[in-house]
């Protein structure tokens, strides 16, 4: 059955931002709801890591931080559960996974179902999981990119929602092409955001619609 992912277009989408380092997707995202690109605000950003420098960046922007150290939980659901709690306490709509490197549990799966998406550096199916832009470059695709799906309890098979490509050049080292599908990261993921603020995304089984892209 058809999912339409539909909220008024009068209120304001409460964004969650998790991470895990550099945070410039968690950049791109804010400065497009700056420049009111999107109707929606982040309420929080999160990560796993006390170091992580897009925490920092949170911090120097005003927004909300939370540091849990996954250590502290007895299990990875105990951990995921106390997130939940946290994100659940804030209203939040949408959860954006950006370079946050930790699987989330089914539990936090089912808790924001069809509300979290994620940003992966090649174009799935193909390259999944850790190290996506070396693994491109060792196979040899002449072509490479980014995906932003929602997620799933698999590891980076959800339906996806907007794919970008770049070339993939004879003297490419995984920095430089690395760079090259950021640049499209910070597009699309900043995009599909939008679409989903503007309740323009339809899940129909695996697949995502967006709504008003193929009229005439
Ligand atoms: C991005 O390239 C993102 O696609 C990747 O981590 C980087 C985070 O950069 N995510 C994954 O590989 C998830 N499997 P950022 O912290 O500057 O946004």
């Amino acid at each position: 059955m058809a999912q339409e992912l539909f909220r008024s277009p009068k209120k304001r989408g409460r964004v969650a931002v998790l991470l895990s380092g550099r945070g410039s997707n968690f950049r791109a995202i804010h400065e497009a709801m700056l420049a009111g690109k999107i109707n929606a605000d982040i309420v929080l950003v999160f990560s796993n890591k006390a170091e992580a420098p897009g925490l920092q960046t949170a911090r120097e922007r005003g927004l909300e931080t939370l540091h849990l150290d996954p250590k502290s939980f007895p299990t990875k659901e105990a951990y995921d559960a106390a997130i939940v709690e946290e994100l659940k306490k804030r209203q939040v709509d949408l959860v954006c996974l950006a370079g946050y490197m930790k699987i989330i549990t089914p539990l936090f799966c089912q808790a924001f179902r069809n509300r979290i998406m994620n940003i992966h550096p090649a174009l799935l199916p193909a390259f999944p999981g850790v190290e996506a832009q070396a693994q491109a470059l060792a196979y040899g695709v002449k072509v490479a990119g980014c995906t932003v799906h929602f997620v799933d309890e698999g590891v980076d098979t959800g339906p996806i929602i907007l794919q970008a490509c770049v070339p993939v050049l004879e003297n490419d080292t995984v920095e430089s092409l690395s760079e090259r599908i950021l640049e499209q990261e910070h597009v699309i993921y900043s995009r599909a955001v939008r679409l989903f603020a503007e309740g323009r995304l339809v899940i129909e089984g695996h697949r995502v619609r967006i709504l008003g892209q193929d009229l005439p």
